[in-house]
């Protein structure tokens, strides 16, 4: 049995071996009920990302790309010349570029991704505008050990990339245990560059997983839109809605999809009752401090070596390596 598949949601977004049926059953079996957040993901769930992200009230992604372009030559001198670039997740092409753009003689790029179409996206879109980097994409679970690809020279150093703040879909426990991984995977001398989305107002946060298009709420029913067309089940749309309410005391939005009325749905050849107002959990965001985030990676045994922040202090790009290493 897949043990990281008991503490749902708070694995992450990336599928563990077992089969979808027999994780989706188990969620729901569970109280309260959950679903993992990497269900999002299928072919039309990532076009529905895509579309948050356009959204005037989705303020990550334009802030992310806003700091990459204000701080992409500082980035590119903290991470020095030489250096192999793993990306953790499919990632925005746009981030991606900005980085490349500005770093000295990179020896390689190496896009880890677990869905095969996304991974050859990535690695189209790279080789049409870097044709001499070296790419070698593996397609894994970034959450699971990986076997990098030989390089193709001795990189000075390898640095773990990851966006988005995808970082905020792992519970604190899991997010140390990750951010421990990448410390293992980058070495001595490696460092990780990662997206942090920040502590703010609260309207702010909230409002940026309930847009006014409904477009993040099409996002999380697609879930149970994903499971009909893949399982076969038989949940009927319109008697679930989407809920993204901030916890302030932990620090997250906890995203739900709640049952309208009493109803049971079919999942292979189990029924599965909801009661009128229940609960799915499905995804948690959690937002940090400067200070919180610092205090997560020691926990890591890393360092926060640089912060790149926007003026409005809304998103926050940071730069870890080992702690007490030298040579940064
Ligand atoms: C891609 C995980 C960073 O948590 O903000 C967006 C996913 N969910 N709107 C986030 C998401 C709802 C997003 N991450």
């Amino acid at each position: 049995m897949n043990t990281r598949a008991l503490d749902l949601p708070d694995d992450g977004r990336t599928p563990p071996a077992s089969g979808l049926l027999e994780i989706v059953q188990r969620g729901l079996r569970a109280q309260p009920k959950r679903l993992p957040s990497w269900l999002f993901y299928d072919a039309q769930g990532s076009a529905l990302f895509e579309r948050i992200c356009d959204q005037p009230e989705y303020y990550l992604t334009r802030c992310e790309i806003a700091l990459m372009q204000a701080h992409a030559a500082s980035i590119a001198d903290q991470l020095g010349p030489d250096v192999r670039l793993v990306e953790y997740g499919s990632g925005s092409a746009t981030k991606t570029r900005q980085l490349l753009e500005h770093m000295v003689s990179p020896v390689s790029y190496v896009p880890v991704e677990i869905s095969p179409g996304p991974l050859q996206q990535s690695v189209r879109r790279l080789g049409e505008r870097f044709p001499q980097l070296p790419v070698q994409p593996l397609c894994a679970d970034f959450t699971r050990p990986l076997r990098l690809p030989i390089p193709p020279r001795a990189p000075r150093r390898t640095v773990v990339y990851f966006p988005g703040s995808t970082i905020g879909n792992f519970a604190a426990r899991e997010a140390v245990t990750l951010l421990r991984k990448m410390r293992g995977e980058m070495g001595e001398n490696g460092g990780i560059l990662i997206g942090v989305d920040l502590k703010k107002d609260t309207a702010l946060i909230e409002a940026a997983y309930n847009d006014a298009a409904g477009v993040t709420a099409a996002f999380t029913l697609n879930m149970l839109a994903r499971l009909n067309r893949e399982l076969g089940s038989d949940f009927d749309l319109g008697g679930f809605g989407h809920r993204a309410h901030y916890n302030a005391l932990a620090g997250r939005i906890e995203t739900s999809l709640v049952s309208q009325r009493a109803q049971k749905a079919r999942i292979g050849r189990t029924s599965v009752a909801f009661g009128e107002g229940e609960a799915i959990r499905v995804e948690i965001s959690c937002k940090y401090s400067p200070e919180d985030f610092a205090a997560l990676a020691a926990k890591a045994g890393l360092e926060v070596l640089r912060v790149w922040l926007d003026p409005q202090r809304m998103f926050s790009v940071q730069y870890l390596a080992r702690a007490g290493s030298a040579g940064h």
